[in-house]
């Protein structure tokens, strides 16, 4: 009896063992599965490996994946002549194993720039071929494995002018229009962006990047470029929907595709609150079907997709790059859906 008892008891602990389950596997049906564009989210690779729980969701929920940092310039390339691939590959089979797409983020910026290349010692035209290396070695690694790029990131400053970054300064203006034409040479496949934040309402810079496009379309031969990213780091009254509309219709204008490329809803933007309350979290499920819906609004073609910056609250950049509290995100420090998730569905339901 003793014996059998026993049995019993090392079973139990055996498939207690086994059991990896979080308590919180996704019930609902797969956030993408309404949608006729990529539902995407940033993912951190560290997390993917070993969080059961924030597996699960970017599984069930997403058909496309933004590495938030593993593909930065210091990520992959943190010495000279030397790339990090591990990361990246990760993502990449990842991605493969469940079918997700992938989009590159991000080829060229002034921050995450690892130390050597800040440091670096060159000719301007030696700055050209390293920043030109940089870009077309990644690009030929994973052609045909990343379906888009963010190429270039932040290019301009809040007032329209070119920023003044170690890339203008060695290699020239043209800088951008270089790593554009680097990339489509690398891998014509691939979908081309230029990403950037504060466009909905910062009309001079939003000019400076139409200015961008109108000039790299008029070339001879064009400079690829198939879209803009609206980064959206927004709060849940800022922006207001009409700016936002108004910047999507001039782009849409010039035939370039349109994402929501770093998606979330700030709902504490002067740090004052400690709680996350009702009402907050219900203008913010109201504000996601506005952006959601008002997305849907573009013709298919444009649509190069939505991507929140995150899966949870816990896991926002908002919270450790701006030391506050805040709940910008879809699922909840416990991966439950929050009525923001549920504002998102209904929009692609609607
Ligand atoms: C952020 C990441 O989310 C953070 O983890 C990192 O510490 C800093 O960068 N605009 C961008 C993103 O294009 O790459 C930034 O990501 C957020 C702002």
């Amino acid at each position: 009896m003793i014996r059998i008892l026993l049995l019993i008891v090392f079973v139990t602990l055996l498939l207690l063992g086994c059991d990896n389950s979080t308590g919180h596997e996704p019930k609902d049906k797969p956030l993408y599965s309404k949608a006729d564009f990529p539902i995407g989210v940033a993912v951190d690779s560290e997390r993917l490996r070993k969080d059961a729980g924030y597996r699960d969701i970017v599984v069930h929920h997403f058909n496309s994946i933004t590495p938030e940092n593993g593909m930065k310039m210091d990520a992959v390339h943190p010495r000279e002549g030397r790339f990090f691939w591990e990361e990246a590959d990760y993502l990449v089979e990842f991605c493969a194993q469940y079918n997700k797409r992938l989009h590159g983020h991000v080829l060229v910026w002034h921050s995450q720039v690892p130390v050597w290349m800040e440091d670096y010692q060159g000719t301007d035209a030696e700055w050209e071929s390293m920043l030109k290396g940089h870009v077309q070695t990644i690009v030929r690694r994973y052609s045909g494995e990343v379906s888009s790029w963010d190429v270039v990131n932040e290019a301009f400053a809040d007032d329209g002018e070119l920023r003044d970054t170690i890339w203008r300064h060695h290699i020239g203006g043209d800088y951008v229009a270089k790593c554009f034409r680097w990339a489509g040479d690398t891998d014509p496949e691939a979908r081309l962006f230029y990403n950037d934040y504060s466009l909905p309402y910062n009309q001079s810079k939003l000019d400076a990047v139409l200015g961008m496009v109108d000039d790299f379309q008029h070339r001879e031969p064009p400079v690829p470029i198939d879209g803009i990213g609206l980064q959206m780091h927004v709060t849940d009254s800022f922006p207001p929907m009409d700016s936002i509309r108004e910047a999507m219709d001039k782009i849409r204008g010039r035939g370039l595709e349109v994402r929501f490329s770093e998606l979330d809803i700030s709902l504490n933007f002067l740090g004052i609150y400690t709680d996350l309350t009702e009402d907050m979290e219900q203008r913010q499920r109201e504000r996601v079907f506005d952006l959601v819906d008002l997305y849907r609004g573009l013709p298919e073609d444009l649509r190069a997709g939505i991507t929140v910056w995150g899966v949870s609250d816990a896991d926002s950049w908002i919270r450790h790059h701006y030391h506050r509290m805040d709940w910008p995100l879809l699922f909840d420090e416990d991966y439950r859906p929050k009525p923001a998730f549920y504002g998102f569905m209904e929009a692609l339901e609607y």
